[in-house]
């Protein structure tokens, strides 16, 4: 006879249809360390309320010891008849400590302020654990630009030659977002960190317990003040949800520079082959499979957290299982985002840049354009002015499919008594570079000072 939770007002069993559509150990299980902990902490309010002599206590807790144990060790497992996590971890406690001792510490309780603190307290490990794995990311990016100081490369606006950029600042606008994804997940845990235990069903517990006591025993530094809230809010798994899919968004668009990149018309890098895959028909091909899984990931991160939202939305207070249905998404997301992090991160530490291909396409494109007209202004001419000038300079340029550089400094005067010699200074990705040289421009000194502030940043947590 399977235990059920809820048999005593019931004539039979549950139709085979509902119990196997009920079953949630097979995402739940990972919860099982949480709750035992869960357990513990809420066998000591018992007792401290009094409904626990100090003997049942211990009998109590060394019997969630060695159910811990047998968990770990794979010797407990949940079987079919088990609906979820709770129902199998008490069959497990009731064959440990028997029905007498076993049967009491579901008083005070309910599944409903269970699952909903044992969701937080895993995701709070996870968003530790991400962080740190987007802490590596960074390093890596962080390490590539430290590595290529001097490198210049075509930054670019609508995907057309803009202004010539360094490669370091280039891969730092892709740490700064994931910089900020960590804080992220700093920032959502002081939200998270609120216990649901003492929440009961809904409506709070008649029996004396202490739920922030309970609350401490398990990390939290406060429980819910409401129950309703506590047991039915979600807003803390959506939240969640929100970053792991801007982390995906995040690596999905430094993946599709990686991937152009890595063609042959850009030829701007050379991914290392222990990060790259071939092709089973055409012997020649390396693709970037890394990037590409990290750009397709991102997509279903996001339908982890609209199919998330979907659910809870409409639903009336308090429980509904429609809330079971909080899980597998966002664990579909944490479970992504530790197979692509480490190969994101493997991926940017082993990429060869080919800085002479970058620094060659740095200044075409007219892409010094902008130069001129700053110097102009530098030199007092007005802005309206100094860009119209420097607009004819490209298209004299065009006209002759020659380059800036390549106009003589008759050419100069001859489209504005104003260009003088001295523009050429701008004229050259270096002299260009070193001239945006206000914070967070991509002059190298800036450029250095802005690695330092990351990487500071990045041991800050
Ligand atoms: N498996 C349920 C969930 O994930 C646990 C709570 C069940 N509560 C209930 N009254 N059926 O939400």
């Amino acid at each position: 006879e399977a235990l059920r939770l809820w048999g005593g007002r019931f004539e039979g069993g549950p139709d085979q249809a509902l119990a196997r559509l009920s079953l949630s150990t097979h995402f739940d299980w990972r919860l099982a360390r949480h709750d035992i902990a869960g357990s513990r902490a809420h066998a000591r309010a018992l007792h401290r309320a009094g409904l626990l002599t100090d003997e049942q206590l211990e009998g109590m807790l060394e019997g969630l010891d060695r159910l811990e144990a047998d968990v770990a060790s794979g010797v407990f497992t949940p079987v079919l008849e088990d609906e979820d996590v709770h129902t199998a971890l008490e069959r497990g406690l009731l064959e440990r400590v028997g029905p007498d001792l076993g049967g009491r510490l579901r008083a005070g309780r309910s599944r409903n302020d269970q699952i909903a603190t044992l969701v937080r307290m895993y995701l709070r490990e996870e968003a530790r654990a991400i962080a740190d794995r987007l802490l590596d990311l960074i390093g890596a990016l962080a390490d590539q630009a430290a590595a290529h100081p001097d490198a210049a490369m075509p930054g670019r606006t609508h995907l057309q030659h803009a202004q010539p950029v360094l490669l370091g600042h280039q891969l730092m606008a892709h740490a700064w977002p994931l910089m900020r994804d960590v804080e992220r997940l700093r920032d959502w845990d002081r939200r998270a960190a609120v216990s649901a235990y003492g929440s009961g069903a809904l409506a709070g517990s008649s029996l004396g317990l202490d739920p922030e006591a309970v609350a401490a025993e398990l990390g939290f530094p406060a429980s819910a003040e409401n129950s309703i809230d506590g047991t039915s809010a979600r807003d803390v798994v959506a939240e969640f949800s929100f970053v792991t899919a801007m982390i995906g968004v995040d690596l999905s668009r430094l993946s599709e520079e990686v991937i152009v990149w890595a063609t042959k018309e850009f030829s701007f890098v050379t991914l290392d082959d222990s990060f790259s895959t071939g092709s089973s028909i055409m012997p020649q091909k390396k693709n970037p499979d890394v990037a590409e899984l990290a750009r397709g990931k991102s997509g279903r991160m996001i339908g982890d957290l609209t199919g998330l939202l979907a659910t809870l939305k409409g639903l009336p207070l308090a429980y509904n299982r429609d809330l079971q249905e909080d899980k597998e998404p966002v664990f579909d997301a944490v479970d992504t985002l530790h197979l692509l992090l480490p190969a994101m991160t493997g991926m940017v530490a082993t990429m060869t840049f080919h800085t002479d291909r970058m620094a060659e396409l740095a200044p075409q494109g007219f892409s010094l354009a902008t130069d001129i007209a700053e110097w102009l202004v530098r030199e007092r001419v007005p802005f309206r002015e100094a860009h119209e000038i420097a607009g004819a300079c490209v298209r004299e340029c065009e006209e002759r499919g020659i380059d800036l550089p390549d106009l003589t400094d008759e050419d100069f005067a001859k489209i504005s008594p104003h260009l003088t010699p001295g523009v050429r200074e701008v004229l050259v990705v270096p002299g260009s570079l070193a001239s945006r040289s206000g914070k967070g421009g991509t002059a190298p000194v800036r450029v250095a000072e802005q690695l330092e502030r990351l990487r500071a940043g990045a041991r800050e947590h």
